[in-house]
């Protein structure tokens, strides 16, 4: 689908739509750097360990000011003030957005974080930019045009099995075993934990990692899942259903291989 009804019936195409978005993350990036030359708010939310950051604040207000200008009847789900829809229409452009993924990372090293954009419409990946900062690294794409990291195509990594690579999880997640995942990542080659679910879902995009365990919420996944399943890698739930992208979920997001010797073993008895 290269054309999207946007409101006032007027049409846009796919690649326009990819170009507004590049240039609004370009924008997100000096505000990221220039909250490093202030001190900028840093507020708990749940718990001391849930952050929230002025500028998680300013640049999901300058996003979602930005899309509502270009799309009217836009639907827009984002972290941290529009956290649900009232009305969800199904065919209507969906954007979720995580303006800081990895605030505590933003907080405590001013690294490994990721602001996140996923575009759905009928419940289908459409466009998902996952921008690691400071990295000036932009993954972006979707099913018709591809995976990009900036200009450099990415290739569907190999279809390793656990047993061959990298696990990506959480620290709760593998502390509190949830779901088998100590044996889990005891039969991988290594567990990483980076903080960020967009950084480590990079690390499955690009074939560093097999796969990627985690409680994600509908704004941590929602680019990833969009530049995962472009480039084949299964996102599931950890019992092997497909996630709804709306829900919270234990999710997995890995190669196919690996995805069936994870979710074999977090079904296994304890
Ligand atoms: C969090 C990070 C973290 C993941 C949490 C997320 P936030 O996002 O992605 O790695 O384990 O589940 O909530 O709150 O920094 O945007
Ligand atoms: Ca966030
Ligand atoms: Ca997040």
């Amino acid at each position: 689908m290269n054309n999207f009804r946007i409101g006032g019936g007027k049409i846009m195409k796919k690649n326009e739509i990819d170009h507004l978005v590049v240039e609004w993350l370009a924008q997100a990036k000096k505000m990221v750097f220039s909250s490093f030359s202030r001190k900028i708010m840093v507020e708990t939310k749940t718990s001391r360990n849930d952050l929230v950051t002025e500028l998680d604040r300013q640049i999901e207000k300058f996003l979602v000011t930005q899309i509502k200008n270009v799309f009217p009847t836009a639907q827009i789900i984002s972290e941290e003030s529009h956290p649900k829809l009232d009305k969800f229409d199904p065919q209507q452009l969906l954007w979720i957005i995580d303006p800081i993924d990895g605030t505590m990372n933003f907080v405590k090293t001013r690294r490994d974080f990721a602001i996140m954009i996923g575009v759905y419409q009928n419940n289908q990946g459409q466009l998902g930019y996952i921008y690691d900062v400071m990295n000036d690294c932009l993954y972006h794409g979707g099913p018709e045009k591809g995976v990009f990291c900036n200009q450099q195509r990415l290739l569907p990594p190999a279809n390793l099995s656990l047993n061959q690579g990298l696990l990506e999880t959480g620290a709760l997640m593998l502390l509190h075993n949830r779901c088998n995942l100590q044996k889990i990542a005891l039969a991988s080659n290594g567990v990483r934990i980076y903080g960020s679910a967009g950084i480590q879902i990079i690390r499955v995009l690009t074939g560093q990692a097999v796969g990627y365990v985690s409680h994600l919420k509908p704004w941590d996944l929602a680019a990833g899942r969009v530049l995962a399943e472009t480039l084949g890698l299964t996102v599931k739930t950890i019992d092997g259903h497909i996630p709804d992208v709306l829900s919270s979920v234990d999710v997995l997001v890995a190669s196919k291989n690996a995805q069936e010797d994870i979710v074999r073993m977090a079904q296994a008895p304890y």
